[in-house]
């Protein structure tokens, strides 16, 4: 089989230290993503390429729209809500993770309007880290512990697969998924990621059942059939490639956020675009993000 070549243009020069988290809002076609070590949130506006920004007190590992319009973010040390401009911002009581060793890193709203989201060893060695669900009420469970860096999470269109990446196993994995109830169980590999391609990061699907996959340390974002077949690289002139969201009118643009954070010097002058958004037109087109504190209907 072909494999198709792409690339991915800058829209946006960011300079983030760790651009993450990309979210199409829809209602005014932003996209929100964060700068986690940056502690930012940013709304870009490709109509008129204005991007605003607010700052977190602490660093932000994710963020997810609100069904009231506001945000449901993971703050490195908890959750928390705001408005759409980080105003209002209140804690969610009654929940810390465990050690200080772990940061919140990746997170994605749940079609049951939940916000699941990863905690990762800051050290990237230890499988320290879990998977969280935040309940609307405020309620949080654990659903998977022993995760190392807890990475890109998504749901298949019919609500029975959860895909889900520990970025350290080189590999995405899937769980069943309860239509009904949202509970998960049964994990497996869905498909490997060549070490070659680098260390699978963020993740999408796309309305064709494919898994976009940005992998860090591999200037790429490649996409996966549903067999597990690798079809499509997207380059990028950049080493760190952390997420993908589809975006832009018909969810048919793929934005992707990118990093410099872990690039020395001579690395960072040798890529001037790390840490910048990009984008690209695949074909393929995505899926409106679920919003927290909405159940499925
Ligand atoms: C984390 C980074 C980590 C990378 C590895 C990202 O999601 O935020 O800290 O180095 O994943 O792929
Ligand atoms: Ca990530």
């Amino acid at each position: 089989m072909t494999i198709a070549e792409l690339s991915a243009e800058r829209v946006l020069s960011v300079g983030a230290l760790l651009g993450e988290g990309p979210v199409w809002d829809a209602r005014d076609s932003t996209l929100v993503f964060v700068d986690i070590d940056g502690a930012l949130v940013h709304r870009y506006d490709p109509s008129s390429g204005r991007d605003e920004t607010f700052s977190t007190a602490e660093p932000v590992g994710a963020v997810g729209l609100r069904a009231d319009g506001g945000l449901v973010l993971a703050l490195a040390t908890g959750f928390a809500l705001s408005d759409r401009a980080g105003d209002g911002l209140e804690r969610v009581a009654g929940f810390a993770p465990p050690s200080a060793s772990v940061r919140f890193n990746d997170g994605e709203v749940d079609p049951w309007g939940r916000f699941l989201a990863g905690t990762m060893d800051r050290a990237q060695r230890e499988p320290a880290g879990s998977l969280y669900r935040l309940d609307p009420t405020g309620a949080v469970e654990t659903l998977v512990g022993g995760v190392t860096i807890s990475n890109g999470l998504a749901f298949s269109e019919d609500r029975r697969t959860l895909y889900y990446v520990d970025t350290p196993t080189g590999q995405v994995d899937a769980f069943d998924v309860d239509p009904d109830s949202g509970e998960i169980s049964g994990r497996r590999r869905a498909f490997p990621v060549a070490p070659e391609h680098g260390m699978p990061d963020g993740i999408a699907l796309d309305t064709d059942g494919c898994c976009w996959v940005a992998c860090y340390w591999g200037s790429r974002v490649c996409r996966f059939t549903p067999d597990g077949t690798l079809d499509s690289i997207v380059r990028l002139p950049v080493s760190c490639v952390t997420s993908v969201a589809f975006g832009g009118p018909g969810l048919r643009e793929l934005y992707v956020t990118t990093a410099k954070v872990d690039l020395d010097e001579r690395a960072r002058a040798a890529e001037p675009d790390a840490g910048d958004l990009f984008v690209v037109s695949t074909g393929a087109a995505g899926f409106e993000p679920s919003r927290f504190g909405t159940a499925a209907s």
